[in-house]
């Protein structure tokens, strides 16, 4: 099985590329291979491996930046994602693609399931949303996986990598409380893609499935988990207190979901998986540095 993996150095893109590294049919590309806001050499790299499989972990991630950049997070959110579609569907290979919860308002009041209706409330969310768009409208045999609040290891940023900064540098960290969702770690999105295709190979399915570590919590909670397990690690840290603050308290260019919880269900239920406790993932992260 050939696979090609877009955006092999993001935090979910190196997860994935350890897993697969002992794969002979293996491509891990990065920017400097093919830049996907040049659509001719995303065109000109599937067309010359002709994978079986093309998965796209890459992604313009800046939430707040995106505010300033929409030609490019378009480019790369939406844009990208299409010709990559249009480029498997005419070699005839599967297409996997990753999104986010961002592309739902978070009005809702219990988990989101894959059939609820979106409606993001900034530039980040509303590319990705026209990136999956692009996809359900080009694509006969694709996975979308939305997931949420990243982190891992890997990848040039991420809140756990924040707190454990402001931690080193301030006594008191403040951080919202009102909006609600559930952190996942990288690398258990790595090996449910790798489920994925050891189950279902390139057979022709065209599903979206929700996919985030089990449970519910705030930032607040996130950031009070992981000061706690960096002081059992031993971290120098100046923290001496989290304190919860609402949104409003903390302005910032994008707007974000107030309730993004996925209803993991339909995945959970098709593959046979036991997803990991929020908490648990975040005690194995920090085993694990
Ligand atoms: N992070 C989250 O909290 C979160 C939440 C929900 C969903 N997601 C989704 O999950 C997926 C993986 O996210 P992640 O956190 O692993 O992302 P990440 O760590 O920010 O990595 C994104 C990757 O995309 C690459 N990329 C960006 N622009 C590019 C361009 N013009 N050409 C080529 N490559 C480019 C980056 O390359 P460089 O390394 O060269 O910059 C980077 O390796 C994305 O689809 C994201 O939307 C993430």
């Amino acid at each position: 099985m050939k696979i090609i993996l877009f955006g092999c150095e993001g935090q979910v893109g190196k997860e994935m590329r350890h897993l697969f590294q002992y794969s002979p049919d293996f491509y891990p590309i990065n920017r400097q291979k093919v830049d996907l806001n040049l659509e001719q050499k995303i065109r000109e790299c599937i067309g010359e491996i002709k994978p079986d499989i093309v998965i796209n972990a890459a992604a313009y991630t800046a939430v707040d930046k995106a505010e300033s950049e929409p030609e490019l997070a378009l480019q790369i959110n939406g844009i990208a994602p299409k010709i990559m579609a249009e480029e498997t569907e005419k070699i005839r290979a599967k297409f996997i693609h990753i999104s986010t919860d961002y592309v739902f308002d978070g009005r809702a009041n219990k988990p989101y399931l894959e059939t609820d209706k979106t409606n993001p409330l900034g530039v980040y969310g509303k590319t990705k949303l026209q990136g999956e768009e692009n996809i359900r409208a080009i694509s006969s045999n694709f996975v979308i996986i939305r997931t949420a609040w990243v982190y891992g290891k890997y990848g040039k940023s991420n809140f756990v990598k924040t707190m454990l900064k402001l931690g080193q540098e301030r006594e008191t960290i403040r951080v919202v409380m009102d909006q609600t969702g559930c952190p996942t770690l990288a690398e258990n999105i790595a090996k449910v893609i790798k489920k994925i295709i050891e189950t279902r190979g390139k057979d022709s399915q065209q599903e979206i499935y929700h996919l985030t570590d089990l449970g519910v919590c705030s930032w607040y909670d996130f950031a009070v988990n992981i000061i706690k397990n960096a002081h059992q690690k031993g971290y120098d840290l100046r923290v001496k207190e989290v304190l919860p603050i609402l949104t409003e308290e903390y302005p910032t260019p994008a707007k974000r979901p107030a309730y993004s919880v996925l209803n993991t269900s339909k995945i959970r239920r098709e593959y046979d998986l036991t997803l990991p406790y929020w908490l648990e993932s975040l005690e194995r992260y920090f085993y694990s540095l």
